[in-house]
């Protein structure tokens, strides 16, 4: 295991009714004047935005608000919420939804307190050092940005969707209630569920070793989610699966899988290209991609792909052969991706062949490999890519 930090400060309140405490919540960590934003409507429609607002209104906190974040984010609606956080003066801001506007309400907050050009932070040009204070109220297990430094963002001026990270960023507090979950569509549901894997396997596809620990917790949450994610799409009010989701979510992605070792990331990067370029929900975009990632490094680099085959996914691990159990490890995530309704090519999520290569370069940027369990090389990613066909 290698030398690390682990710095997850943020305070969670877990369970049903847990909004109720969103405006004590944001008094104690120092808010008075709030910027409630959100996306596209799913938490009017639910009644999640009243109640909000009426707990804020009755504890006489002040509330500016911005709607309409659109799934992948984009950055016209960040200088916007900048632009009313400066003229409001707002000194707090709460995120209810999802990934997408938890990492919206991000870039405001650190944009908010910055002189430049807030994207200046997503292309590698400034780094973060000071932001405002944020909380969330999260609605769709998934992204784990309720618990993460990070956020992405797309540029709409190059489409290129980038993400960046900072200690300070860091939700204050979570608000994480099941039962807000209820509604979300089947897809909605399997996208998330595919994208908490993603999160898991980024970490577990390592080479450094003895990482047993982190390896069982990945083990863990992978297993919760493949148990728990067709249960949630069966039946999408069973609270105690919804609660289990949410909860993987957030450990899938607030490190705790990952640290002491060397991680991968390539497949979220190969993914973060089809997003910018064709609007696909992040987690159907690795549906596709991560299959086709592990089939790729397993002639290359067998040896986690074998372990995610017993371990993961309690495939006999055929000593004579160990790369026919990795393949089937891997089929059995294909076959569970195929069950819960998530995509597997191009063709599905309307990606094109003539784009790889534009996709490669925008990938690279100028560096010569991605990833980190294999290094791929530019030809590597196109093969990738052109696998998914
Ligand atoms: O916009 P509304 O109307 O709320 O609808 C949303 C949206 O259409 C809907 N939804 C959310 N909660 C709902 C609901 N519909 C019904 N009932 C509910 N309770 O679901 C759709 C997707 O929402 P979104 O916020 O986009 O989902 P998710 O949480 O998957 O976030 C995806 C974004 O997060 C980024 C992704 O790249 C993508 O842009 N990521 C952020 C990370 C981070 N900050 O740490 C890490 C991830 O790897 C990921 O890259
Ligand atoms: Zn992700």
């Amino acid at each position: 295991m290698d030398n690390f930090t682990f710095y997850a400060p943020t305070y969670f309140d877990f369970g049903r009714g847990a909004e109720a405490h969103v405006a004590e919540l944001v008094r104690r960590f120092g808010g008075s004047r709030v910027l409630l934003h959100y996306g596209g409507g799913s938490i009017k429609k639910s009644g999640l935005y009243d109640r909000v607002k009426s707990v804020l209104s009755e504890a006489g906190l002040f509330a500016a608000e911005l709607g309409g974040v659109k799934p992948n984010p984009r950055s016209g609606l960040v200088y916007e919420g900048i632009e009313l956080c400066r003229k409001e003066n707002i000194d707090f801001i709460l995120a209810v939804g999802g990934g997408s506007t938890i990492d919206s309400s991000k870039a405001i907050a650190a944009g908010s307190l910055y002189d430049g050009d807030f994207l200046d932070f997503y292309h590698g040009k400034a780094k973060i050092e000071r932001a405002l204070p944020i909380g969330t109220i999260l609605t769709i297990a998934a992204a784990g940005s309720e618990g993460s430094p990070n956020t992405v963002i797309t540029d709409e001026a190059t489409l290129l969707k980038k993400g960046t990270k900072s200690d300070v960023l860091r939700p204050k507090f979570s608000i994480l209630n099941p039962e807000l979950t209820c509604t979300l569509p089947a897809y909605q549901t399997a996208a998330g569920a595919t994208d908490m894997i993603a999160h898991v396997c980024e970490r577990y596809f390592s080479n450094t070793e003895e990482t047993e620990i982190t390896d069982r917790l990945c083990e863990a949450v992978m297993k919760t989610v493949i148990y728990e994610a067709p249960r949630a799409i069966r039946e999408p009010d069973n609270y105690e699966a919804r609660a289990n989701l949410m909860w993987a979510g957030m450990l899938a992605h607030n490190n705790s899988c990952g640290v002491g070792r060397v991680q991968d990331w390539a497949s979220h990067h190969i993914e973060h290209e089809l997003s910018a370029l064709y609007d696909v929900t992040h987690g159907a975009g690795l549906a596709v991609i991560m299959p086709k990632w592990m089939r790729y490094v397993l002639e290359i680099n067998p040896d986690k792909c074998v372990l995610f085959a017993t371990r993961v996914w309690d495939i006999p691990l055929n000593e004579e052969n160990p790369r026919e159990t990795a393949l089937a490890g891997i089929e059995a995530f294909e076959a569970f991706l195929r069950e819960i309704g998530m995509p597997s090519s191009f063709a599905e999520i309307g990606a094109r062949a003539e784009d790889i290569p534009l996709m490669a370069d925008k990938l690279l940027g100028g560096r010569k490999t991605e990833g980190n369990y294999v290094k791929l090389k530019r030809d590597d990613v196109i093969k990738i890519y052109e696998n998914a066909l």
